[in-house]
């Protein structure tokens, strides 16, 4: 690990947590989430997909946490064995650090995985006609434990294709909204709506959303490269797919991504959050403090340059 990349990182979380001291700051800030927890949780739609229940929701509210009942303690009180980053399966909880000491009976049959519940809020479903969800469930990243809740967290702003399409198959690529769509949450709405009217991206507090598209250009005309019409195909292969030879399969599977490729995650982000996106941020109607957000974000760095990330002792409690 780079020194210097390394510094720079805990520069940038030092910054973000005394933020919360100057008044200028926008961004609200009720208590200080000394652990810099927040930092990445507190991110609507981060979730994971979990075999056993469908998914597991990480966003924590940072508003809602610190007017609940435990928000006048940091994160670690409870979560006493977090102290690295990726951090998957760190479900151990200490509820007598410095309460609860003497109730240990009523603490034992308390749902503990409901205290977090009012603070989170995630896309329960979304109705997206592509032939990618005919295969893929709506948080379709599962493999990088440390990436995946970021990736799954975009599902409810833009279509797989943004990301996924294999760009240099494709003239004059262009990334706009969409209409908008049907989705239903858990918790408060959140993601974009794009108003035509205005040319504006707004938070909407309805059960709707928009989501960014990639289109082409060929022959002068715009085409959305939004796969609907293998669809039909679809519903047949997951009919048929246990009755598949290995080598049918694989054909069928390469033939539905006959226009789409993984991307590293290292080059991921940048493709977006940078000063040379692909997305036009103020065409596609963001604010230009939205758009700053965007492009320097703070988290990049955490989640494409280190596979393991120790917390500086500086945030022990
Ligand atoms: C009062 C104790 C307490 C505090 C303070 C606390 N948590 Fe938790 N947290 C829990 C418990 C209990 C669970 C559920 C564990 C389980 O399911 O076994 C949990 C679960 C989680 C989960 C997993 C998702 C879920 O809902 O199961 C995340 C992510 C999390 N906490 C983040 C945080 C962050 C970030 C903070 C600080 C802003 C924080 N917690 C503060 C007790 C606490
Ligand atoms: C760099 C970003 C980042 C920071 C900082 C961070 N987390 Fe996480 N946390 C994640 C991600 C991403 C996941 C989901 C991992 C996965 O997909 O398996 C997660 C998962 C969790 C879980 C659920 C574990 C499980 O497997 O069920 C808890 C609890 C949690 N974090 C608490 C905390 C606490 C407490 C802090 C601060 C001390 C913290 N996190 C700081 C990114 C972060
Ligand atoms: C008929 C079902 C089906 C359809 C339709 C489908 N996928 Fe997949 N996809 C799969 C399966 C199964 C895998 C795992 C393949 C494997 O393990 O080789 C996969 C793998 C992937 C991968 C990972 C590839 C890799 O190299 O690891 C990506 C990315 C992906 N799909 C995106 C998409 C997108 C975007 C669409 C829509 C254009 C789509 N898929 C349509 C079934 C489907
Ligand atoms: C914000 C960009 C982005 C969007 C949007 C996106 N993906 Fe991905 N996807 C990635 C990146 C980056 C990777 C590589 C992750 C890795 O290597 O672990 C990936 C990997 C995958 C994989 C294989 C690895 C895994 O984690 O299971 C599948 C399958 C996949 N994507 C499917 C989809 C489908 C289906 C959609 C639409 C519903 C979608 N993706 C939307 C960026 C995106
Ligand atoms: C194809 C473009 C694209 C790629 C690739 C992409 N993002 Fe994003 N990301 C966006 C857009 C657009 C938004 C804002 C969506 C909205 O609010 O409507 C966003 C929002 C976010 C946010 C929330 C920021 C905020 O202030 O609300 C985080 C965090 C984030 N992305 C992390 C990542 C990470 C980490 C990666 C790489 C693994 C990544 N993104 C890759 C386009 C992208």
């Amino acid at each position: 690990m780079l020194v210097d990349e390394m510094l720079k990182l805990l520069l940038s979380i030092v910054l973000i947590v005394s933020s919360c001291f100057i008044p200028a700051v926008t961004r609200s800030c009720f208590a200080l989430d000394e652990g810099g927890c927040l930092t990445c949780h507190q991110y609507p739609g981060l979730v994971r997909h979990e075999k056993t229940d469908g998914f597991r929701v990480l966003h924590i509210d940072e508003e809602k946490f610190f007017n609940s009942a435990h928000g006048k303690f940091s994160c670690r009180k409870c979560h006493v064995t977090i102290w690295k980053v990726p951090h998957t399966g760190e479900t151990k909880v200490d509820c007598t650090t410095e309460c609860h000491q003497n109730d240990a009976e009523k603490i034992s049959t308390y749902p503990l995985n409901t205290l977090h519940q009012k603070e989170q809020s995630y896309i329960l479903s979304l109705e997206d006609k592509s032939s990618c969800r005919v295969c893929h469930p709506l948080y379709p990243h599962s493999d990088n434990k440390l990436v995946r809740g970021f990736l799954n967290m975009h599902a409810g702003f833009m279509f797989c294709e943004v990301c996924h399409i294999k760009r240099g198959k494709f003239q004059h690529l262009t990334y706009e909204w969409k209409d908008t769509e049907n989705a239903t949450f858990s918790g408060e709405p959140f993601g974009t709506y794009y108003n035509p009217q205005t040319g504006k991206a707004d938070k909407h507090d309805e059960h709707f959303i928009s989501r960014i598209a990639a289109f082409a250009a060929e022959k002068g005309e715009k085409r959305s490269l939004i796969n609907t019409r293998d669809i039909g195909k679809a519903n047949e292969f997951v009919l048929k797919e246990k009755s598949l030879k290995p080598e049918e399969k694989k054909e069928k599977l390469a033939y539905f991504h006959q226009d789409i490729e993984r991307k590293e995650i290292s080059v991921a982000c940048d493709e977006c959050h940078s000063a040379n996106s692909i997305l036009n941020f103020s065409n596609l109607g963001f604010n230009e403090k939205k758009t700053k957000d965007l492009i320097y974000l703070n988290i990049k760095g955490l989640v494409t340059k280190y596979k393991t990330f120790y917390f500086p002792k500086l945030f022990a409690d």
